[in-house]
């Protein structure tokens, strides 16, 4: 029989291209294993198909692996967490199906986990029994990817509201489209963050959206970087290649600077000095800089996420649905997965 005072959470990330099984005990990481896909790499992006067969293919050893990491038994899980969604519909659909069958053969619940809201709570995973430094509430998120640039009002756990979010292109995309300009390989920002240590953030002066409210835009940003790039190959054919260091540090000027300017008028609006970041762009280390740097200006309490929590992994999955379980919100099996979601 389960220890009841032991809540085990296995969870199980299949949005996009990883494939990722994590356990939670009691909120505490026991295992996070994540196996990515290098099939992508030759078509400059993710290929769905491709992506769900991968899945298919790693779905079973990932989920072993991450119980036998955590040297539990797969009797002792309390509950089954899964993403629903948003995401590739084939992606998921591994994911979710594989979350139903398990569910059915070890007779536990699922838990449906909204993949942006798993971005959200990383925060609350704690390294250690002794790990108490979490965020309270309420705070806002700044959660910036491949596919989101939004601002988060977090009133609690499981209650969280928008209230600022990009109109057009995520911040992610605005990396990976100028990057893919450049000749760069997918996903660009990585690389832009690395050439744009060498460069002067300073040296180019890109059109910064001028929209009111709390919204972001990116699009214009996008459209600036190439129509610079056009005229000045025009001048010079190897221009790119002569100063992209400086193309590179300028844009992720930019992109940082837009990324802050609606996040300090949030925080003076809402009167909420506590920060925290999350999503795949939150790796960038000039935005790391630049969020440290203002929070110490303007006394804010920030919480920057480890890199392992940074990119799709699902551990954030199972401390969402270890909340939602507390909770008692379960899923049903004839539960399907949503490639369009919001929080
Ligand atoms: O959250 P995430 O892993 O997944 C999706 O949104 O699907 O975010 C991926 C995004 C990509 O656009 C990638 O270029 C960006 O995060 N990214 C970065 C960095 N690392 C990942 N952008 C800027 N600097 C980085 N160091």
């Amino acid at each position: 029989m389960n220890d009841t005072s032991k809540i085990i959470i296995l969870g199980i990330e299949s949005s996009c291209d990883d494939t990722s099984a994590a356990i939670i005990e009691n909120g505490v990481i026991r295992s996070n294993i994540i196996a990515g896909q290098k099939v992508h790499e030759d078509y400059g992006g993710v290929v769905p198909e491709l992506a769900s067969r991968a899945h298919q293919q790693n779905i079973v050893p990932v989920v072993d692996q991450a119980i036998k990491k955590a040297g539990i038994n797969r009797n002792e899980i309390s509950a089954i967490a899964f993403t629903r969604g948003p995401g590739l519909l084939g992606s998921l659909l591994v994911g979710t199906s594989f979350a139903k069958g398990l569910s059915l053969a070890i007779n536990v619940p699922m838990v449906e986990v909204n993949h942006l809201q798993g971005h959200v709570l990383a925060h609350f995973i704690k390294e250690n029994d002794n790990d108490n430094n979490q965020p309270s509430f309420p705070h806002l998120c700044l959660l910036v990817s491949g596919g989101n640039s939004q601002i988060i009002l977090v009133k609690n756990h499981l209650e969280m509201e928008v209230i600022g979010q990009t109109i057009d292109d995520a911040a992610g995309e605005a990396f990976d489209k100028c990057a893919k300009v450049m000749g760069l390989p997918y996903p660009g920002g990585p690389l832009i963050d690395k050439l744009a240590k060498e460069g002067n953030p300073n040296a180019i002066t890109f059109n910064k959206p001028r929209i009111t409210g709390l919204d972001y835009s990116f699009s214009g940003l996008k459209t600036s970087f190439l129509y610079h790039l056009r005229d000045n190959i025009k001048i010079n054919e190897n221009y790119i290649e002569e100063n992209k260091n400086d193309l590179c540090a300028s844009l992720q000027k930019t992109i940082i600077d837009i990324l802050l300017n609606k996040l300090k008028k949030a925080a003076n609006e809402t009167g909420i000095n506590e920060i925290t970041v999350a999503g795949g762009v939150s790796a960038n280390s000039g935005l790391r800089n630049t969020l440290q740097e203002e929070a110490k200006k303007r006394n804010w309490t920030l919480f920057i996420p480890e890199f392992k929590y940074t990119t799709d992994n699902a551990a954030m999955i199972a401390i969402t649905g270890y909340y939602k379980y507390l909770n008692k919100q379960f899923a049903t099996h004839i539960m399907v997965p949503f490639a369009r979601m919001v929080l």
